[in-house]
């Protein structure tokens, strides 16, 4: 299992660089090269196509312009993740996000004890991951499970920030498996991280295997609608809620509760349907 351990944290705070992010962000910098050499090209011929008519020239400026601006809102929050790590974790963890998210009600709303093992699916900078951990801090366990091993980082010493004795596991997770030890969890947590997900059916059919008894399935995402607002993005992948208990049902589970106080979002809860 491709996990690292963080656990009663002895190890004196450290101040939060992004350096940590240089080496994904180097990476994508080296691929933007790419898109440079293919843009200069491109430019090249509308130059030449643009030759002696600068009505077609300011007509092309313009509509490439219309066109840039919600492709670049909808990349930050795109089917595959982040290109720029350091920008989203920002979006993230901006501090206004809290009107809508009520991250204190939430976890109020989940009802959790100390005792709990908690997995944080799609679990990103840790907005969630730090109030799960500040719930059962050393007594329970949180799991932040990502395929984006840059976020797990930032998490990770984000939480050894709250100065508090924990157990928590950050799992560098694979597309279509959180690889989650077997009947070691009592809920599954997943914020705006279920649109991410492909075969959802069978991804969590694959969960089961690691819930406890009574173990649940708690899935928070954004409406598809306009109850949703403006989100910055295009809401062509998100998933409709009556999509979500369908697709849920069909990997096994039955809808145990829907708390509505999240303005953007609807907000379920799941178990294993009996047999
Ligand atoms: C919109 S962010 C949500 C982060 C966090 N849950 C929150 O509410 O702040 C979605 C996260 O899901 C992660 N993700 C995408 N596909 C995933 C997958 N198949 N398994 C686990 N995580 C995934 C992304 O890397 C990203 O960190």
């Amino acid at each position: 299992m491709n996990t690292y351990c963080g656990s009663r944290s002895s190890r004196p705070a450290r101040l939060f660089s992004f350096a940590l992010l240089d080496v994904p962000l180097r990476v994508r910098l080296c691929r933007s090269h790419l898109r440079e050499a293919t843009a200069d090209f491109g430019l090249n011929c509308l130059a030449t196509a643009s030759m002696g008519n600068p009505g077609f020239l300011a007509f092309f400026l313009l509509s490439a312009l219309l066109c840039a601006a919600p492709a670049l809102a909808q990349h930050k929050e795109q089917h595959r993740g982040p290109s720029d790590l350091k920008e989203y974790i920002e979006l993230l963890e901006r501090p206004e996000r809290d009107k809508d998210q009520k991250p204190d009600e939430v976890i109020k709303a989940l009802n959790l004890d100390r005792y709990m093992t908690i997995a944080d699916i799609g679990a990103g900078s840790g907005y969630f991951t730090r109030k799960f951990v500040w719930a059962v801090q050393d007594k329970g366990m949180v799991y932040a499970v990502d395929i984006e091993p840059g976020m797990l980082k930032y998490n990770e010493e984000m939480i050894e920030h709250l100065h508090t004795p924990y157990n928590a596991k950050f799992i560098v997770a694979k597309e279509n498996d959180p690889l989650l030890p077997p009947k070691s969890v009592d809920l599954v947590f997943l914020c705006n991280a279920y649109h991410h997900l492909d075969k959802r059916a069978d991804y969590f059919t694959r969960v089961k295997a690691t819930l406890k008894p009574k173990g649940r399935v708690a899935i928070i995402d954004f409406y598809h609608d306009e109850r949703s607002g403006n989100l910055g993005f295009s809401k062509d992948h998100l998933i409709p809620r009556d999509t979500v208990i369908k697709e849920m049902t069909d990997a096994g589970y039955t809808i145990s509760k829907e708390h509505t106080f999240l303005p953007k979002q609807y907000f379920l809860e799941f178990v294993v349907a009996e047999k």
